[in-house]
C-alpha cells in the first residue's frame, strides 16, 4: 500500500491531533491555522525569517539541487547552455519555456534589437546624475523612470502589452548600463549599433571612441555572453523575491525591475563580486592568504570570505566552475589578472580548511567573475550592473509566471509582534528619555 501523503501533528498544549496534506514535499502554512488552543487563539503560524525553509511559489523555470551543485533552466543543464547557447536564446527559453526555433530566434532577436534605443529624455535624465554616482544607483533609478515613458505597462494582465515591455526591458538594460558607465567616466554616450550582437553592441556602447565602428573581440564577446547565460536566473533569490513581491501588487514591470535591481545592489547578493576584488586587493599577496583565512575564521562571521558560501549550494557552485575555465580564455586575450593567483590560493586553502568544510562553504558565482570583468576593463563598481543586465530576463520570466499563477496574491507576510501591550498615551510632561 502506498504511504499516505499526510503529516500528523499533535499539539501538546491541547492533546489535539491534526492531519495535514503533503504536496510536493510541502505542507500549506495556512493548514496550520486550524491548530488553536481555544476559540480566541488566532491559530498556529510558521516563523521563518529570511524564508530559509519556505517555498513562496510553484515555479517551472529554474531547478537547483544545492547539495549536488546542479543548476538547470527549464530542464537544460547550465553547462550545456553555457557551451552551446547564446544569452538571447536562453532569455527566450526562460520566458517562453522552450528553446526557440531558428525562425523564432530571428524574430526575437529582431524585436530586442529594434528596442535598444532610449528616449532622448531618458538620456537627459541620466545626464543629471552626479559625476561620481554609483552605476547601480543610476541603473535602478533610470529603469524605474522608464515606467513614466511607458504608462501602458500598468496593464500587466494584457499579454501583448506585457510581451512588449519584456522586450523593451531586455533591450534597454544594456543601453542604460552603458550610458551609466560613460557618465561615470565623463565620456559621451554611444548609441546602440543594431548590426552587432546583444553583447557585441553592449561592448561597443561601453568602449567605442572615435572609430566609425567598434571592432568587437569575438573571444570577449562570447565570454560576456556566457557570463550573461550563467547569471540569467537563479530561482527564488533575494532580487527575484523582490521582483515577485513588488509584482504581486500588480506594479508595472519597469518599477518592479527597479526594485529587483535595488535588491541585487546589496553586497550579500549581486554586490559580492565587487567585494571579492576589494578583498583580494586587501590580501595583496600570496603570503598573506593564510593569515586572512585565519582572520575570517576567528571573526565568528564578522568577516567573511567574499565569493564563498551560498544559501542553496552546499557544494561547488556550477557557475563558478564554468567561470574559472572561462577566465583562462579571457586572460589569453587580455593578459592575466594578477589577482587570480591570490584567488586560486585562497580557494585552495579554504577548501582544505575544516571551518569551510563543516559549513559547506564553496566558491560561488562571484568568486571568479570579478576577475574576468576587471581583465575586460570594467570598473569594479560596474560589476553588479553586469549581473543586473542578464538577470532581467530571469526576473521577467518569474514575474510573468507569478501573474499567471492562480495561487498567488499580494505578498504579505505575517509577523510575531514583540512590542509593548496596549497602553495609554503619555503626555509630554510625563515622558522619560527613551535612552
Ligand atoms: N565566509 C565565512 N563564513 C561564512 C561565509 C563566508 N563567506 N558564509 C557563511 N559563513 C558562515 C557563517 O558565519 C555561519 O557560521 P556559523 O554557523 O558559525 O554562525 C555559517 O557559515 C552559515 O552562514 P549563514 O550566514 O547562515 O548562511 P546564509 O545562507 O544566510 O548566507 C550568503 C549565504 C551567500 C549570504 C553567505 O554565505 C555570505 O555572506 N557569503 C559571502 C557573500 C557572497 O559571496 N555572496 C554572493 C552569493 S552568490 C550570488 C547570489 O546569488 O547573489
Amino acid at each position: 500500500m502506498a504511504p499516505k501523503e499526510t503529516l500528523t501533528v499533535t499539539d501538546n498544549r491541547t492533546g489535539m491531533t491534526y492531519e495535514l496534506p503533503i504536496q510536493d514535499g510541502t505542507i500549506r502554512a495556512l493548514d496550520l491555522r486550524q491548530i488553536k488552543t481555544g476559540p480566541e487563539d488566532f491559530g498556529m503560524m510558521t516563523y521563518d525569517p529570511a524564508f530559509t525553509n519556505t517555498a513562496s511559489c510553484r515555479s517551472a523555470i529554474t531547478f537547483i539541487e544545492g547539495d549536488k551543485g546542479i543548476l538547470e533552466y527549464r530542464g537544460y543543464p547550465i553547462e550545456e547552455l553555457a557551451e552551446r547557447s547564446t544569452y538571447l536564446e536562453v532569455a527566450y527559453l526562460l520566458l517562453k519555456g522552450e528553446l526557440p526555433t531558428e525562425k523564432e530566434l530571428k524574430e526575437w532577436t529582431g524585436h530586442v534589437t529594434v528596442h535598444t534605443y532610449l528616449h532622448e529624455s531618458i538620456k537627459k535624465l541620466m545626464e543629471g546624475f552626479h559625476h561620481d554616482a554609483h552605476p547601480m544607483g543610476m541603473l535602478l533609478s533610470t529603469v524605474g523612470a522608464l515606467s513614466t515613458f511607458y504608462p501602458k505597462a500598468k496593464n500587466v494582465f494584457d499579454a501583448g502589452q506585457r510581451n512588449h515591455d519584456i522586450v523593451r526591458l531586455i533591450a534597454k538594460m544594456p543601453t542604460i548600463a552603458a550610458f551609466a558607465y560613460r557618465h561615470t567616466i565623463g565620456f559621451p554616450y554611444v548609441y546602440p549599433d543594431n548590426d552587432l550582437s546583444y553583447t557585441g553592441n553592449f561592448l561597443s556602447m561601453m568602449k567605442k571612441m572615435a572609430e566609425p565602428r567598434y571592432q568587437v573581440n569575438p573571444v570577449l564577446e562570447r565570454a560576456l555572453d556566457v557570463l550573461f547565460i550563467l547569471h540569467a536566473d537563479h530561482e527564488q533569490n533575494c532580487s527575484t523575491n523582490a521582483m515577485r513581491s513588488v509584482g504581486s501588487a500588480q506594479t508595472d514591470p519597469f518599477s518592479a525591475v527597479a526594485a529587483a535591481t535595488a535588491a541585487l545592489y546589496g553586497p550579500l547578493h549581486g554586490g559580492a563580486n565587487e567585494a571579492v576584488l576589494k578583498m583580494l586587493r586587501e590580501i595583496g599577496s600570496l603570503a598573506n592568504v593564510p593569515a586572512f583565512v585565519k582572520d575570517v575564521k576567528e571573526g565568528q562571521g564578522e568577516k567573511r570570505l567574499m565569493g564563498f558560501g551560498h544559501r542553496i549550494y552546499k557544494n561547488y557552485d556550477p557557475r563558478a566552475r564554468i567561470i574559472k575555465r572561462l577566465a583562462e580564455e579571457v586572460f589569453e586575450v587580455t593578459g592575466k589578472n594578477p589577482l587570480l593567483d591570490i584567488a586560486v590560493e585562497l580557494e585552495r586553502i579554504a577548501l582544505q580548511d575544516d571551518y569551510f568544510a563543516k559549513r559547506k562553504l564553496y566558491p560561488n558565482v562571484d568568486f571568479y567573475s570579478g576577475l574576468i570583468y576587471e581583465a575586460m576593463g570594467f570598473h569594479s563598481d560596474f560589476f553588479t550592473v553586469l549581473f543586473a543586465i542578464p538577470r532581467t530576463s530571469g526576473w521577467l520570466a518569474q514575474w510573468q509566471e507569478l501573474l499567471g499563477d492562480p495561487d498567488q496574491k499580494i505578498a504579505r507576510p505575517r509577523q510575531v509582534f514583540t512590542g509593548p501591550a496596549r497602553r495609554s498615551y503619555v503626555p509630554m510632561a510625563k515622558r522619560t528619555p527613551a535612552g
